[in-house]
């Protein structure tokens, strides 16, 4: 297929429908399950698990790692959302265009919700029926905790927070942008390559150089989007909350129109750093536009 707007089509039907089969049912007696399928059907723009999808264009990974490795970035992701939104973090009210989590569930079951999300990741990660040698799957899990711990996402909320209210140089926002959200897009990426079995160093390399750049090109996104996005509606989020907080973020470090030629910079080194696979990063080219050109 050579069309990159059905691929994507055709890959995000496939997503959505294995995170519906993967998630546990409603239970009737409580409302963790009901509000766990809230979290992560409410419409995300999966774009953790199109660049596995895209990564796997260029390797042999076996379809049902793939999968969990999908449900395990989603589930994770979903996880950090509904933790993001609670009162002690950023308290917003609405993520993906609906109510948050704790909004709708209350708040002690939007800290469930984070907890289960988190220990089902690592069950999908840790299944006896994924085809990868185990040693690689070790290796999966092991880059998988580090990206989502105190050597990731929750070192970069943490970071988040530290300077909320503070000054801080580009250096180290790019460490708070490249931890909070860069560390789970690059393990994404890491996990499909080492999910392929016959992968050699060099991919492994380039995979990573390409997926830190668009990582962190993501986030400068985010924080521009906060600023400028058309209205409540199309971002799905509560639009200018970094600047009523008074975050640190690209945009109030260095203004808008430096934060974009910064992006377009990580952007065009992303592409660069494809070059080698030739006409096999079609996909990962156009993920990486579509982070680049998003509206939401
Ligand atoms: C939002 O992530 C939070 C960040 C880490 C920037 P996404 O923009 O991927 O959110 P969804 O999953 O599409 O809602
Ligand atoms: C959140 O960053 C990153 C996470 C790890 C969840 P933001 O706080 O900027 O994300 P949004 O804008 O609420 O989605
Ligand atoms: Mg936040
Ligand atoms: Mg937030
Ligand atoms: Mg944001």
């Amino acid at each position: 297929m050579n069309n990159f707007h059905e691929w994507l089509s055709q890959k995000q039907a496939f997503v959505e429908s294995l995170l519906e089969k993967r998630l546990p049912q409603a239970n009737h007696e409580i409302p963790l399950n009901e509000a766990i399928r809230y979290s992560v059907l409410n419409g995300g723009k999966r774009m953790r698990s199109l660049l596995v999808l895209a990564t796997a264009e260029i390797l042999e990974t076996p379809l049902i790692a793939i999968e969990n490795i999908i449900c395990a970035l989603e589930f994770a992701h979903a996880y950090s959302l509904v933790h993001d939104d609670m009162p002690c973090m950023d308290n917003d009210d609405l993520r993906r265009g609906k109510l948050s989590c704790h909004k709708k569930f209350g708040e002690s079951t939007a800290l469930l919700v984070g907890d289960s999300l988190q220990s089902i990741a690592f069950s999908c990660l840790s299944s006896p029926s994924l085809q990868v040698n185990p040693d690689n799957q070790l290796k999966m899990i092991h880059t998988f905790s580090n990206a989502i711990g105190i050597e990731g996402m929750a070192k970069g909320q943490a970071l988040d927070i530290a300077n909320t209210n503070k000054k801080i140089s580009l250096e180290e926002l790019k460490k708070m942008h490249q931890y909070k959200t860069g560390a789970l897009i690059n393990a994404a990426c890491l996990m499909t390559v080492l999910a392929s079995n016959s992968y050699d160093k060099n991919t492994l390399n380039t995979i990573d150089t390409y997926s830190k750049l668009i990582g962190l090109m993501f986030q400068i996104q985010d924080d521009i989007l906060d600023k400028e996005a058309a209205n409540q509606e199309i971002l799905g989020k509560t639009p200018g909350k970094d600047e009523k907080d008074n975050k640190s973020t690209f945009v109030s470090l260095l203004g808008i129109s430096k934060s974009k030629e910064l992006a377009a910079q990580y952007y065009e080194e992303a592409l660069a750093t494809l070059k080698p696979f030739g006409d096999k990063a079609y996909y990962l080219a156009g993920m990486a536009e579509l982070m680049m050109t998003r509206s939401h």
